[in-house]
């Protein structure tokens, strides 16, 4: 039996194919820029307000890393790549914006970290780490399918044998990570963070899941003023960044629901996994 197949009409297909053109380059947001969402002012403040799993995750990295070194792509600031250092093991970091390399050299023995300015999805180091991790979302930050795969390719081929690459990522669609920024998957929302007198803090965000990108910006209205801070994220359930693991050789070794090896369940709102070569 053949099955009928309605051909949507001239209107459907132009209105499916702009959708389709906005959604494909990968970046929704007109104007956003991606090398520059974490500039001076977000690198000025970005230490203000710490995570607060700092000494867990540098435990559990610590314990993988051995005699080291390791690399962590997106270093940022340092907020962990600078506590595993100092915990005796060497650092090196890949990083996009000059303005967060900056904050993390003026850091005590941040200035002793190698740090290579560049995109994470090409790893562009030397050498053979048996630890390279990367952690608080960043693998969201690269913007495509492809540009995600790049970079499970390429952390692979800077793995030692048995090396291990960790990756810490909130789960698609979780509210909020415990404490942290929320990544809300609704077509649309606006979310108030802050509601004061004299400042007020909006989360506005719009998902498109033909991309899964997440288009993101908080306003901050203060003192008559008003700010933008956006940012984009693609995210990927695990099961992806699994098959992305494969594809690279990798395969999965464990997974955590956070870095005091919490078990990973169907209410974990982020998860830590260990992929080996
Ligand atoms: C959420 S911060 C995390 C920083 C640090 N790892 C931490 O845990 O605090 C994300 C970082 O990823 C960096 N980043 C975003 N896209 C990148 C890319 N394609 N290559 C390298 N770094 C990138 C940003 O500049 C920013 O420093």
């Amino acid at each position: 039996m053949v099955n009928s197949v309605q051909l949507p009409n001239r209107r459907a297909r132009v209105a499916c194919a702009r959708t389709f053109r906005r959604g494909s380059g990968g970046i929704v947001i007109h104007g956003f820029d991606p090398f520059r969402s974490f500039g001076d002012d977000v690198a000025a403040t970005y230490d203000d307000s710490p995570r607060g799993d700092e000494a867990e995750s540098v435990a559990f990295l610590r314990q993988l890393a051995g005699d080291g070194p390791a690399l962590e792509l997106a270093i940022g600031t340092g907020r962990i790549g600078l506590p595993l250092a100092n915990s005796g093991v060497r650092v090196d970091g890949v990083e996009q914006s000059a303005a967060m390399i900056d904050q993390l050299k003026a850091k005590p023995g941040g200035a002793e970290l190698s740090v290579v300015q560049g995109d994470m999805a090409d790893v562009p180091v030397t050498g053979d780490y048996p630890l390279v991790f990367v952690v608080f979302n960043s693998i969201y930050n690269l913007l495509t399918q492809e540009a995600q795969i790049r970079c499970f390719a390429n952390v692979a081929s800077h793995l030692t044998p048995g090396g291990a690459f960790v990756l810490e990522a909130a789960l698609p669609g979780t509210d909020e990570t415990e404490p942290g920024p929320s990544y809300r998957l609704d077509q649309q929302y606006v979310a108030a963070e802050e509601v004061e007198a004299d400042r007020v803090v909006l989360d506005v965000g719009r998902y498109d899941q033909s991309t899964q990108l997440l288009n993101k910006c908080r306003v901050i209205i203060e003192s008559g003023q008003m700010r933008l801070s956006p940012i984009a994220l693609r995210f990927a359930a695990p099961a992806e960044l699994d098959l992305m693991a494969r594809l690279a050789g990798l395969h999965l070794d464990a997974r955590w629901g956070g870095w005091r090896g919490e078990a990973f369940t169907s209410t974990s709102r982020r998860h830590v996994s260990v992929y080996r070569r």
